[in-house]
């Protein structure tokens, strides 16, 4: 048996995928338990999701600092008071430092809605309609400094249909991000997933270029 992984979730939105973690890890048994929610707006509705579910939240506000290297040392101390062994980003809408990433390397992990390294950035399904692709998806990844970059662990695939609007595949893509996010986590809680030199391991495992890929039903 393993202990249980301590993790601490950022968030800047509506949190759906904190409601997904929520509803995956809310067995005593679970491999992880979400230790607090951290958000840099006070009106995310992800604070109120955890609130509901009994988790300690904090709000940290970047327009109260000077600067990014300020507000990033002043949530790394508010996240470390948690003492997590993962650090989960939900949506939250902030560029992180170059010193915050190396504080948490090979600890923290973030969501994307396109098929890295395709999109990154924002909008992301209506910039997939425009070029006309056939597939879309969402990526789970570890963080490094190169935004959205960093070792893919899990990746999802949708297929484009010619009646979608960035809404409905947003809705689609939103609901694979739901299984894909937790499934993470939980890989990282049993000590499975881990990153190495070359990328993401599990079990142990080179993962290919993609990660693990979970095709289009
Ligand atoms: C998701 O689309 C995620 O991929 C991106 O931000 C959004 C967060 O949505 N990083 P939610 O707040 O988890 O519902």
């Amino acid at each position: 048996m393993h202990d249980t992984c301590n993790v601490v979730v950022l968030l800047s939105g509506t949190g759906g995928n904190l409601q997904a973690m929520i509803d995956s890890f809310q067995s005593a048994a679970s491999p992880a338990r979400i230790r607090a929610v951290i958000s840099n707006r006070a009106d995310a509705y992800g604070l109120e999701r955890a609130r509901n579910a009994g988790i300690d939240t904090r709000v940290l506000d970047h327009t109260a600092y000077e600067g990014r290297e300020a507000f990033d040392a002043a949530l790394i101390d508010q996240i470390d008071a948690f003492k997590p062994e993962l650090v989960v980003l939900a949506g939250f809408m902030r560029i992180l430092s170059a010193n915050f990433v190396r504080h948490y390397q090979g600890r923290l992990l973030n969501i994307h809605p396109s098929l890295l390294p395709l999109y990154k950035g924002l909008h992301t399904h209506q910039r997939v309609l425009e070029a006309g692709d056939a597939e879309h998806g969402c990526s789970v990844h570890f963080v490094t400094e190169e935004l959205d970059g960093g070792p893919l662990v899990v990746q999802a695939i949708v297929c484009v249909q010619s009646s979608d609007s960035p809404g409905t595949l947003a809705q689609r893509v939103h609901a694979l991000e739901h299984r894909i996010y937790p499934l993470a986590v939980r890989w990282f809680a049993e000590g499975r997933l881990s990153l190495g030199e070359q990328g993401a391991l599990l079990d142990g495992q080179l993962l290919g270029p993609n990660g693990h890929l979970i095709p289009a039903i």
